[in-house]
């Protein structure tokens, strides 16, 4: 009997460091959600991690503790194909073949690339009035008197991203607003292609949100802003108790309302959004009434978000630790995992090879 054929979801996250409660709630939690109905493919993008890391042993370290973590949040690899974006070297000769098709302006005009090529050079983002044109930025680039450089690889970024979905032929991409972009050029790359060699070859990818219109806020710690591995606000869900706690008691508030139902402000409001993801609704209503008739203490408030933190955070870092002991079953999960997506890798790569006039091999 035939299979039903589910639809093919992607989804990549680079290996740069550890997960924290973002990731979870953003983005792990719904993939084990929905792991049972589709055809789920996770993979950690090490490649990508390269653009931007530079210790090779730091690299190594996090793609592994990703992995885990992965594992520990509730990734299922029956069910789900895992696996590591190097894994697949066909991902990197389609690279090079897709490439041919995609043009440096569009590349260089991506926020992504104009936000991490200034950072590599130092340079700051042009404030309200400076010139913010694509000559302005391509002059920076191109000419900046530095010994410090943008590499070739964080230009083709999204080439590489659209490889990872088109090879597998991904139909649904969940992706944060900061990859929508990235999304949309892939969408492109795939039509161009299959219009310049008149075939039908590339599904164009859609976005998957997986959050029902409503998008979690997950804010960070130091009052402003979402919680994010470059703003150094982050809780890792494989941060020990006494590290835990400690960041917690030191998230930033203010003073304290001085009337009944004064508004809150950002680092407060933001206190209480993360009470409402791991808190009940009753802990919930304690504090919001607290806060209305000003009776509310910022201490307790915190010492109970750390421990309704914990009991989210616990039983992944136990997992996590038990995983990274086991260094059998790891390597048993990413060698099933690349079986699985090089197989259907190296068809796409066949066929690309073939409508693009390069020898069988
Ligand atoms: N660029 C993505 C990020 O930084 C990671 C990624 C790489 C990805 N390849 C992908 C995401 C393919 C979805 C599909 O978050």
């Amino acid at each position: 009997m035939e299979q039903e054929k589910k639809e093919i979801i992607l989804s990549g996250i680079r290996s740069t460091g550890n997960l924290h409660l973002g990731n979870y709630y953003g983005a792990l939690r719904k993939f084990v959600e929905i792991q049972d109905k589709y055809d789920c493919n996770f993979f950690i993008a090490d490649l990508h991690a390269l653009t931007t890391a530079t210790d090779p042993d730091a690299l190594h370290q996090s793609v592994k503790s990703v992995l885990a973590e992965y594992l520990a949040a509730g990734i299922d690899p029956e069910k789900a194909t895992v696996f590591i974006q190097s894994d697949i070297p066909e991902v990197s000769e389609m690279y090079l073949l897709l490439n041919m098709h995609v043009g440096i302006g569009e590349l260089m005009r991506t926020a992504s690339f104009k936000d991490k090529a200034r950072k590599a050079l130092g340079i700051k983002a042009p404030s309200a009035g400076e010139d913010d044109s694509d000559e302005a930025f391509e002059h920076q680039i191109i000419g900046a008197e530095t010994n410090k450089r943008v590499n070739a690889g964080l230009l083709t970024y999204p080439t590489l991203m659209a490889v990872d979905i088109l090879i597998q032929k991904a139909t649904k991409v969940p992706v944060g607003k900061d990859q929508l972009q990235h999304l949309e050029l892939t969408r492109r790359f795939a039509r161009r292609f299959n219009s310049f060699y008149g075939v039908d070859l590339f599904p164009e990818p859609t976005d998957f949100d997986l959050t029902g219109g409503k998008p979690v806020k997950v804010p960070g710690l130091d009052g402003s802003g979402k919680m994010g591995k470059s703003e150094g606000n982050c809780i890792y869900l494989i941060d020990d108790p006494k590290v835990l706690r400690k960041k917690v008691m030191r998230a930033t508030t203010d003073e304290g309302p001085k009337e009944p139902n004064s508004p809150m402000s950002e680092p407060v409001a933001n206190l209480f959004s993360l009470l409402e993801l791991t808190s009940t609704p009753e802990v919930v209503t304690h504090f919001r009434d607290a806060y209305a008739d000003c009776s509310i203490r910022y201490g307790d408030l915190k010492k109970q978000l750390a421990e309704d933190i914990l009991a989210v955070t616990t039983p992944i870092r136990e997992r996590v630790n038990d995983i990274l002991a086991n260094e059998d079953y790891l390597r048993k999960v990413v060698r099933d995992g690349a079986e699985r997506a090089r197989a259907r890798a190296s068809e796409t790569l066949k066929e690309v090879r073939q409508i693009m006039g390069i020898r069988p091999l």
